[in-house]
């Protein structure tokens, strides 16, 4: 596995396989690596000739400043997962490779973004389609993999792509789960063992809201319903809990047949902030 700090680094040590006709996988990540990261290296392991992950923790993502100082940083370790599990290469960029100036660009997902993650963390995917650009500039892949977790990044990413014409393919990889259904991220390790347990609540809730419409039950009662649990667990703090169409993360109230749909929440755990969503095939 070979490390990549530069973009000539990478032009020239991808030109190569480019010109082999070699299909290049990209896997963005911003570290802290678990299984859910893993299981998109996986895919791309198995489906593009050469894989390539980034790990760069990009700034103009944060709206808040403290989780951006907070965000754990273990490159050592992931580097050795990466390597452990078969990347061929690691693009590992420093701040002035990535914004040797200050950008002003603004992106404008317009419904996608006035919702969810949108609403509550403003210019947050602003900055993912800057460095997600970025990145599709540098490594030119074939394919980028991306994971179901974060359901409203991937719909702002394939907007994106097909807006300003990416020859890229964006394929989206399930979810991993603890096995008690807590979705894997990389703000978990900031959980200590009681809180650890408290943040199943977000799983428990959306498994909960999902039967409850797959049983023809009314929305806002099941969301009323969930946000008594949430008053219940005094260290927990729901931030929102929506029902939306999986593709257009537009708010709706009931399901009907024939359309993906998708339970989508955000909760606090004390002061981690851990996002989770199921979706509905009907
Ligand atoms: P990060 O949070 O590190 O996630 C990198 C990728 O891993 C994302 O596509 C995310 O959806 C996926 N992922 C995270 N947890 C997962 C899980 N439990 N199961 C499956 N996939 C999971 O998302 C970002 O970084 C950034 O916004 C990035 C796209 C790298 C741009 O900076």
């Amino acid at each position: 596995m070979k490390i990549l700090r530069t973009r000539s680094e990478v032009k020239s040590a991808l030109a190569p396989y480019r010109k082999e006709g070699k299909t290049i996988g990209l896997v963005p990540t911003m570290g802290a690596l678990h299984e859910g990261h893993l299981s998109l290296v996986e895919k791309s392991k198995s489906n593009s000739d050469i894989t390539i992950s980034s790990i760069y923790v990009n700034p103009t993502q944060f709206n808040n400043p403290k989780d951006l100082e907070k965000y754990p940083r273990p490159v050592e370790k992931d580097l050795k997962l990466l390597e452990d599990n078969g990347v061929d290469f690691v693009f590992l960029p420093d701040d002035g490779e990535m914004y040797p100036s200050e950008t002003r660009l603004k992106f404008d997902f317009a419904d996608l973004e006035k919702v969810l993650e949108g609403e509550f963390r403003p210019g947050h995917f602003n900055g993912v389609g800057i460095v997600v650009s970025k990145l599709f500039h540098i490594i030119q892949p074939d394919h980028a993999y991306f994971g179901q977790k974060d359901l409203q990044q991937v719909a702002v990413i394939k907007r994106l792509v097909n807006d300003l014409s990416f020859g890229v393919e964006i394929i989206t990889v399930d979810t991993m789960r603890e096995k008690d259904g807590l979705a894997m991220s990389s703000r978990n390790i900031r959980l200590d063992d009681r809180d650890r347990l408290v943040a199943t609540i977000l799983y428990r809730c959306l498994t909960f809201a999902k039967d409850e419409l797959l049983a023809g039950r009314d929305w806002f009662e099941t969301k009323e319903k969930v946000t008594r649990r949430f008053l219940d667990e005094p260290k927990a703090r729901l931030e929102y809990f929506e029902l939306v169409k999986a593709d257009t993360m537009e708010k709706v109230t009931a399901i009907t047949t024939g359309e993906t749909f998708a339970i989508c929440t955000a909760a606090f755990i004390k002061e981690v902030r851990l996002i989770d969503n199921l979706l509905i095939i009907d």
